[in-house]
């Protein structure tokens, strides 16, 4: 009942001119894909050209990144009715990067999402803890605490415009993969923890993103498991080769 969504997220890689190749090739690689939602999210400066090359087809165009205001005195932000301008359907919110770099915090994570489906693009909202959480115990405090925060005072509607990806601060860039079972395990959580909030349909019907190391070699069994619905790509989306089989295995 849920679609699968695959979302390569390509951080601070690719010139205009790599990102209309790589999205070039991956067209021609995924083009009979029709059972996954396929998203690529080039950085700022590539969405236009990207937006073109990928214009009537199965890949969907996401930001990285997105200010909580419309417009005005906010020297080097791009808003939600700019991305949507461009040609984004989706923008990711909250990366762990973010987080770590930008001083990017729960409440602000909050506004961007709001901010973001003010203007009807797809919030995909990031949360994921930190090695040393998870070896003290607190991954369910820390995963409670980013996906409450991230999605307070959310209707049922806006929430099912959302996707919400689990990104282990260990398994981004590292190769260090959580185990499938390791992934089920939190996204399981995360479904119980919005049937506290919401129903359990709108707990059932939201779209649930692994992200974290994920390769061709690891991408099957992580979405084999009943409460993963996708993946969220960072190194292996940078190839259309990679990338494509990851959808491939989507399917
Ligand atoms: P890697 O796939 O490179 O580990 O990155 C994951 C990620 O952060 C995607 O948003």
């Amino acid at each position: 009942m849920r679609t699968p969504i695959i979302a390569g997220n390509w951080k601070l890689n690719k010139t205009i001119s790599e990102g209309v190749a790589l999205t070039t090739a991956l067209k021609a690689s995924v083009a009979d894909v029709n059972d996954v939602e396929i998203i690529v999210a080039p950085p700022f400066t590539a969405l236009a050209a990207v937006n073109a090359v990928i214009a009537g087809s199965n890949i969907r165009l996401s930001a990285q990144d997105v200010y909580s205001e419309d417009s005005g005195a906010f020297t080097g932000e791009v808003s939600a009715p700019m991305l949507k301008d461009v040609g984004c359907e989706y923008v990711i919110i909250g990366h762990s990067e973010r987080r770590q770099y930008f001083g990017e915090t729960n409440d602000s994570v909050n506004e961007k999402v709001k901010a973001a489906l003010a203007y009807e693009l797809k919030p995909i909202i990031c949360v994921g803890e930190q090695l040393e959480e998870r070896e003290t115990g607190q991954t369910e405090a820390i995963i409670e605490d980013h996906v409450t925060g991230g999605i307070a005072g959310l209707s049922d509607a806006e929430l099912l415009s959302c996707v919400i990806a689990y990104e282990p601060v260990w398994a981004i860039g590292t190769g260090k993969t959580a185990t499938p079972a390791q992934a089920q395990e939190v996204h399981s959580f995360i479904r119980g923890l919005l049937t506290k909030t919401y129903s359990a349909d709108v707990a059932l019907q939201l779209c649930l993103q692994y992200g974290g190391s994920v390769k061709p070699e690891n991408a099957s069994e992580l979405m084999a498991q009943p409460d993963v619905d996708g993946a969220l790509v960072g190194g292996a989306s940078l190839e259309a080769e990679s990338f494509a089989k990851i959808v491939a295995s989507g399917q």
